[in-house]
């Protein structure tokens, strides 16, 4: 069965524009010296949602000061001791002008206006710019993609509204935006797959230790060797304050290797950190989608068992990505999980409810 764009966008995660820059997708280059180990001036456009505090955190444990810039609508007291300039990256970016940093994190450019005029700004400025996209930008989910396969493109390239239709495209050309103003030697393009760990707010990955904890009958879908890709937030945030100390350049595909999870070492993972058993039923995709039920929407983080699917790794582990064990993600995400206040959990935002599972299972056993 064929992955959708919309089906990947929606899950969250939810080449052709970077040579029409010039920018060389396969130039890559990783200089083993640091800058400097320790007291680098961050920019951080973002910085108070999901990825961004692990970054400031990172940054902080490593003795770099950080700057924050942002609205200050989410999570705004998260930080009181960082310094913090107030703005909108649409058309309010003053407060950034004549001041200097080694470098910025991009977390939050979703629309190319938006990192066009903040890397214009920038450029003069900054000793790196590091651009937070995605794997969504790649124009094939049924191949397995490396950092030169082709990037989708949008009929419309002066749309703004970011849906799962356009988030892919806009990231691709938000990658553009920022290599059409920033050198190659200062750029790096960080392009994560479904990020989880403690804070994601889109209850994704957990629906999955959530399910093994309630034990019982267990819908799993596809097959246990279906590959899944995730990237732990906190071996991202590592990531991206190593690229500046190292001044990493280039694109990178930030997931952990093809083969290393799949849905059967996942169940097993989130077994043996809940210590519940249940009877998992594993239910093949066509009769999934026979029931109205997908995966990445319904199904989270699992898509389908094609085992040609997914994103290469190499480069990023060349250029030192570590990635930490499933099991420890899932256990850390859990724990975060069950700190939250009830009302927060008592509707999970993602993944199929206990009802609509049962009928499934029922409908599964009916027909064999
Ligand atoms: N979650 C995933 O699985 C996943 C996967 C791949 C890539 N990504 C990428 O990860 C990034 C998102 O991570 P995050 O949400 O955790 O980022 P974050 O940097 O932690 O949070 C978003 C930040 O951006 C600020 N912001 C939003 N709109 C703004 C605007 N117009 N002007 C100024 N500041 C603005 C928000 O603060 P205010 O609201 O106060 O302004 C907030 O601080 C995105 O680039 C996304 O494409 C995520």
């Amino acid at each position: 069965m064929k992955n959708s764009r919309r089906d990947f966008i929606k899950a969250g995660a939810i080449g052709a524009a970077l040579a029409a820059t010039g920018f060389s997708a396969t130039g890559y280059a990783v200089d083993n010296e640091p800058v400097s180990k320790k007291g680098l001036k961050l920019l951080i456009l973002g910085g108070t949602g999901f990825i961004g505090p692990h970054m400031v955190r990172e940054a902080l444990r490593r003795g770099h000061s950080v700057t924050l810039f942002n609205r200050g609508r989410s999570n705004a007291s998260l930080f009181p001791d960082l310094e913090t300039i107030r703005g909108d990256r649409d058309g309010g970016l003053s407060g950034l002008q004549g001041r200097k940093w080694d470098a910025v994190i991009d977390n939050s450019g979703y629309v190319p206006r938006h990192v066009a005029d903040s890397a214009h700004l920038l450029a003069p400025n900054v000793g790196r710019y590091v651009f937070v996209s995605s794997v969504s930008v790649y124009a094939d989910f049924d191949i397995v993609n490396n950092e030169d396969s082709r990037l989708a493109t949008i009929a419309d390239e002066t749309v703004e509204e970011v849906t799962g239709e356009t988030y892919g495209p806009l990231k691709a050309l938000c990658e553009q935006a920022a290599a059409s103003e920033i050198s190659n030697d200062k750029l790096t393009v960080l392009r994560p797959t479904y990020i989880c760990g403690p804070g994601d707010h889109t209850d994704r990955f957990v629906y999955w230790p959530l399910r093994a904890r309630r034990a019982g009958r267990m819908l799993w879908p596809g097959t246990p060797q279906d590959i899944i890709q995730v990237i732990d937030v906190r071996d991202l945030a590592h990531f991206t304050i190593d690229s500046i100390e190292r001044q990493v350049q280039g694109v990178y595909n930030l997931v952990n290797p093809r083969g290393a999870s799949t849905m059967g070492t996942l169940l097993r993972d989130c077994q043996a950190i809940t210590a519940r058993g249940g009877e998992a039923i594993w239910i093949d995709e066509a009769f999934l989608a026979s029931q109205g039920v997908h995966g990445g929407v319904d199904l989270p983080i699992w898509f389908n068992s094609n085992p040609a699917i997914g994103f290469t790794a190499d480069r990023a582990l060349r250029a030192g990505l570590h990635n930490r064990p499933v099991r420890e993600t899932a256990r850390d995400l859990l724990a975060w999980w069950d700190s939250l206040p009830r009302q927060r959990t008592a509707k999970p935002r993602a993944g199929l409810s206990p009802m609509k599972e049962a009928e499934v299972i029922a409908a599964w056993r009916k027909r064999r």
